[in-house]
């Protein structure tokens, strides 16, 4: 019995990721505290900007219709129909490339923007991922960033680091603990901008939120 369940499991697990858990995330990242920050985030985006961690398009209606392109990476390709709607529905060129942050196509200095929500605490080397992200911005450029991760209570953090290594496996990946502003600094960026705040929708645990914007370290 014990055995035919790990025969399955790896099966149902990708089952699980590439069908229930974009549903999921969808419905549960679409509810309207997510929308207000995302709006808050980006209405500062400007210029040729590039988005990692796509996933299913939510930030597309919140961009100002002034920016000139936008890239976008995620190595999932999940709600394909609905991403298609919601890129038809833009008045800037999109373009989608299934790859991974920690490894960008681009050249040195391109991006007037670039963008992550919810998306530094999936990524597997989000160090890498964010050096990627200062090499690939102009001088001048901004990445802007939403993001949950470690709270600065004790108490919560501990249930942080308890839970992990669940929310890590229905989470396809997502850590609770991961101390963003660390990682953006160590990525090679400068913080210009850091807000901390608790969502109300969401338990501290998942809703201790770093908003900010960095730039490359000179
Ligand atoms: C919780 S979702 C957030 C999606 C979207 N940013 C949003 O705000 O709705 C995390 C996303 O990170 C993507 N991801 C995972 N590993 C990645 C990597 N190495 N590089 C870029 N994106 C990655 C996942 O596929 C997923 O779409």
């Amino acid at each position: 019995m014990t055995s035919s369940w790990f025969a399955i499991l790896p099966g149902m697990m990708g089952l699980y990721s590439r069908h229930i858990f974009p549903r999921l995330m969808e419905w549960f990242m679409s509810r309207g505290e997510f929308h207000r920050l995302r709006d808050e985030l980006l209405h500062t985006a400007y210029g040729d900007v590039l988005e990692i961690g796509f996933g299913t398009g939510l930030n597309l209606s919140h961009y100002p219709s002034s920016i000139s392109r936008l890239t976008t990476i995620d190595p999932a390709i999940v709600l394909p129909r609905t991403v298609k709607t919601r890129i038809a529905a833009v008045s800037f060129p999109v373009e989608t490339m299934p790859i991974s942050a920690e490894q960008l196509p681009y050249q040195d200095r391109r991006f007037d923007t670039v963008v992550s929500t919810w998306t530094l605490c999936t990524i597997p080397d989000p160090v890498q991922a964010l050096r990627e992200v200062a090499r690939v911005l102009k001088p001048t450029g901004r990445f802007l960033f939403l993001e949950h991760g470690r709270s600065d209570d004790p108490y919560v953090a501990e249930w942080q680091d308890r839970l992990n290594p669940i929310q890590n496996l229905i989470g396809c990946g997502c850590h609770l603990n991961r101390q963003i502003d660390d990682l953006v600094e160590n990525g090679g960026l400068s913080i210009v901008t850091l807000t901390r705040f608790d969502m109300h929708d969401v338990p501290r645990i998942g809703g201790t939120m770093y908003q900010g914007s960095a730039t490359p370290a000179t």
